[in-house]
Order: C-alpha cells, then structure tokens, then sequence
C-alpha cells in the first residue's frame, strides 16, 4: 500500500487548491501546507493563519509547514498549530531561494548540522508535537545530508522528506538518485521520496528502483495533472471517461473560491495564470492557449478562453 502526499507549494496549493483538488481528483492522504514564517514576530500572519484554520480545511487530511532557524519560533508555530487540533508540525529544510537560504533557513540550515541539533534538542525537550523534516540533499554540496542524517538519526520524529536536489539547483537540472540510494542507508527513518514524479510512469520507474519507499510526496506534477495521485494509487495510467468535464468542474469552484475572495478581475487573471502555466501540459491540443490566458484582460475573455482549450481537448482526444 503506497502513501501520497501533496507537497507544499507556496502560492499554488492552499485552502482553497486543496478543497478543490480534494472534491473533484483525490488520490491525497494528507496535504502539506505551504510554509509558516514568523520571523522574529510573535505573530502568524493572517493569511497562514487562514489557510490552516480547521474550518477551511475540514475535507482533508492536513499537516502545517514551519520555516525557522530559531528553537522559540518552532515552539510558539508548535503551540500554535497545537493549539488548532494539529499533531503533527513539518519543518521545512528546503526551501531554495537565496534570500531565504542565505539567512540559514531552508536549505541554507542543510550546512550547520550542529544548529539542527540544537533546534530539535530544545524543541522536541518543550513539545509532545510530532515533527517531521522536508529537506533537500544540501544548499551547496549533495554531501551536506551525510552529516545531516546521523544527527535526526537520535530524534524520534514522525517522518523525513527527501527531495534529491541542493538548494542551489533551484528546481534546474537531475534529481540525484544515487545520493538519494546512499541516504536510504544512513537512515531508519520513515522515507518520503519527493521530485519530479509527473506521470505513472515516471513512478514506476521510481518505485522500481527504491522498492522499499512506499511514501511518496508529489508536488508540481499533481498541478499539471491533477489525476496522477489516483492514477498511481489505482496502478493504471487510464482517465476517466469524462476527465474534462472533472477538470471543467474543479476549474469552475476553483476559480469561484478565489472570485469571493480577490477584488476586481485584474487579481483573479494574476492569480489563475500561474495555474495555468501547469494546467496547460494537460491541453496539448492548445498550443497557443497559455498566450491566450495571459494576454485576457476581462473575465468573459479569460472564461472564453479556458472553455475553448477544455472542449477542444475533449473533442480531439475523443476522436
Ligand atoms: C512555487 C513553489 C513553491 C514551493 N513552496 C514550498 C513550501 O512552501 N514548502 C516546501 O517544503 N516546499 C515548497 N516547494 C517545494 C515543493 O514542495 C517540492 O519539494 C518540489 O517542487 C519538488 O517536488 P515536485 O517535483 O513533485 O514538485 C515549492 C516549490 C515550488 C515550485
């Protein structure tokens, strides 16, 4: 039995994604929520704060994400989440960016394995939360999570999560299997693999090669194809017969939930395109359909558009 997660993405997959993903597609056990930073504050910004609230969250499974170099900020996020029902608190050692890296969080702590130390001795001595840890292989050097590794080996956390890139890469080039294979060896951990699983197959590959992981963590991929997860699930790269009028429906609330929260049609445009940027791998049929996305200034436009690149997906792949 195989574990799905859907992995945090900032700016793409919160409340509102997931209830919509999680009504029409399915195939998630439980969603990440994207990052939690308090910065020296004593404050969750509203907008986390929203997106974690039980009320907004009530169809699914769900595991807020913190990003912290501090012991005292994990321990207010802790009490915090604690406070709204969670059990579990992921914390995020892979976040890339430079401006973030640079100030030793995300990846950028990979490099100080003694302050991983430090931060998980006070805070797992201060809180009965479970933690787990979504990590890259370093910030600089794959190597980085060699001497990683050995330091939550002495921590009893929920789970790791391992995504086979260094910070530095971005999101550009290989995810670095082999460093990956070596992790498994260093660890007893319970494993999540996460990166670049975008079909079925690219599963099976992955599953082949690591049969001993059965927790899996898909991000992007899930955005371009919101069916992967069942997919998987159901060992079987078919879609249902009626995929396009789901996609029509899921794009339909989906749009509508941010329709009642943005103002005015130029935010709802900005909001939607990135979206597509993804949704469009799904539409080969519409070459020029993210052009169109882009260049639509009106919301009739914008609809226009999306319809014509469904119907014409549906009436092309049913031929
Ligand atoms: C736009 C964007 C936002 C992201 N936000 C987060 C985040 O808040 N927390 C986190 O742990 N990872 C974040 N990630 C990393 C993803 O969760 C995931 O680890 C990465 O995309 C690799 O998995 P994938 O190939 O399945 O997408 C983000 C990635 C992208 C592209």
């Amino acid at each position: 039995m195989i574990t799905i997660y859907s992995s945090p993405l900032q700016g793409f997959s919160d409340f509102r994604f997931r209830n919509a993903y999680q009504r029409f597609f399915g195939g998630i056990d439980k969603y990440i929520a994207p990052y939690i930073r308090v910065d020296g504050n004593s404050e969750i910004k509203r907008a986390n704060e929203r997106d974690i609230l039980p009320a907004n969250n009530s169809s699914i499974d769900l595991i807020p994400q913190l990003i912290t170099k501090d012991a005292g900020e994990f321990l207010f996020v802790a009490k915090h989440v604690q406070n709204l029902g969670y059990t579990e608190l992921n914390w995020n050692l892979g976040c890339p960016y430079p401006m973030v890296a640079k100030r030793g969080m995300g990846s950028g702590l990979m490099t100080t394995p003694v302050k991983i130390d430090e931060i998980l001795t006070r805070v797992l001595a201060e809180t009965d939360i479970q933690v787990s840890v979504k990590m890259r292989l370093g910030y600089e050097n794959p190597r980085e999570i060699l001497q990683v590794l050995p330091v939550l080996e002495r921590y009893p956390l929920a789970n790791i999560t391992i995504h086979p890139r260094i910070g530095k890469q971005l999101y550009k080039g290989e995810v670095d299997l082999k460093t990956f294979e070596e992790c498994l060896g260093q660890t007893s951990h319970k494993i999540f693999y996460n990166g670049d699983i975008t079909s079925v197959q690219s599963f099976r590959e992955m599953k082949e090669r690591f049969p001993s992981i059965n927790n899996w963590m898909i991000g992007r991929g899930l955005i371009a194809d919101p069916f992967l997860p069942a997919m998987i699930k159901a060992d079987n790269p078919l879609y249902p017969e009626n995929r396009y009028e789901i996609f029509n429906s899921f794009h339909d609330a989906f749009f509508s939930s941010w329709e009642e929260a943005l103002s005015g049609p130029k935010h709802l445009l900005m909001k939607m395109y990135p979206f597509w940027e993804y949704f469009i791998q799904s539409f080969p049929n519409s070459p020029k359909g993210l052009k169109k996305i882009k260049k639509a200034q009106s919301l009739s436009v914008y609809r226009e558009v999306v319809r014509q690149i469904i119907y014409n997906e549906g009436i092309n792949s049913s031929k």
